[in-house]
């Protein structure tokens, strides 16, 4: 029997463990300080793409309804990147903000790498500064990226343990790929990172145990392709077919009967991203004043 592999179980417990995290954090800062402060968190919306407008929101309700703080900064499309530069400055300098997010992707006249090499890696809520993927290699990370420590959260939630498995990673991302493969090689997982010119795709499909789809297209797996029948598939992808419908990479109604489990999309590893950002969060901020993370943490 096949089993839907969903995130909200997960992400609540994630919830409930930032809740007491934040609980924990404001009775430190009393004590320590003899005043209140509480996480917080700016993020940082360039332009007015509808799919990241609803993201960046999601990440503010969010923070609020676990009683951070939330800096909403919104720039216009054509914000020029000295400004955004200046912004982040701005931020970095700021004792009162613990995170910051800067909503991907900007636009063309922007330099990613730039904006991201620039945010203090103290605040680096997502793990895309060159520090923190560098301890990530290391496995000494204390800011984990949050949509590959999301799914590590539901292997160990789902009790999957990829020890000593093959594991199948579709996607060389610097946002999920390849990041991913770092935590599950620290899983003590044999990885196997497959991308637009690997060959025989078919064949490591097929001898795959742990499958994880991060390609960014509509049903690219499918029923052609063979899989272990005792196989669990995470579906990373999340594509826009219609104006109100989003798929996976995952073909889930062809493919589900195929396997021992599934996410589906929406509801399988998305919610696990926001979750995770929350827990980062709320980490930067314990980090930032020196405060040691409550056990469980
Ligand atoms: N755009 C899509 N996903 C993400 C994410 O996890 N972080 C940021 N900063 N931008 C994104």
């Amino acid at each position: 029997m096949s089993k839907k592999l969903i995130a909200e179980p997960v992400a609540n417990y994630i919830y409930a463990k930032v809740l007491r995290g934040v609980d924990y954090f404001k009775a430190q800062v009393l004590a320590k300080e003899g005043a209140s402060a509480a996480p917080s968190l700016a993020t940082i919306l360039v332009g007015d793409d509808p799919g990241s407008s609803i993201y960046v929101r999601k990440k503010g309700q969010m923070s609020t309804s676990l009683g951070f703080h939330h800096s909403d900064i919104k720039l216009p499309a054509n914000t020029p990147q000295a400004k955004l530069i200046q912004t982040i400055i701005k931020l970095n300098n700021d004792s009162s903000i613990d995170g910051i997010l800067v909503q991907k992707p900007l636009p063309s006249q922007i330099d990613e790498r730039t904006i991201f090499d620039l945010i203090d890696p103290a605040k680096d809520v997502d793990c895309f500064s060159p520090r923190n993927v560098g301890l990530l290699t290391q496995g000494r990370g204390a800011l984990l990226p949050c949509t590959p420590a999301g799914i590590v959260e539901m292997l160990n939630f789902y009790e999957i343990n990829p020890s000593g498995k093959k594991c199948l990673i579709l996607g060389r991302s610097e946002i999920v790929g390849k990041p991913l493969a770092l935590l599950l090689l620290a899983m003590n997982a044999t990885i196997t990172v497959a991308h637009s010119k690997t060959q025989n795709l078919a064949a490591e499909v097929e001898s795959a145990d742990l499958i994880f789809a991060a390609i960014g297209k509509a049903h690219f797996l499918s029923s052609k392709y063979k899989f272990k029948k005792d196989a669990y598939i995470f579906d990373v992808g999340i594509n826009r077919v219609a104006e109100k419908k989003v798929v996976g990479d995952v073909d889930f109604d062809a493919v589900f009967p195929l396997v021992q489990g599934i996410t589906p999309v929406p509801g399988g590893v998305g919610p696990m991203t926001i979750a995770m950002l929350m827990l980062n969060t709320l980490k930067a901020s314990m980090l930032r004043r020196k405060i040691e993370f409550p056990p469980g943490f």
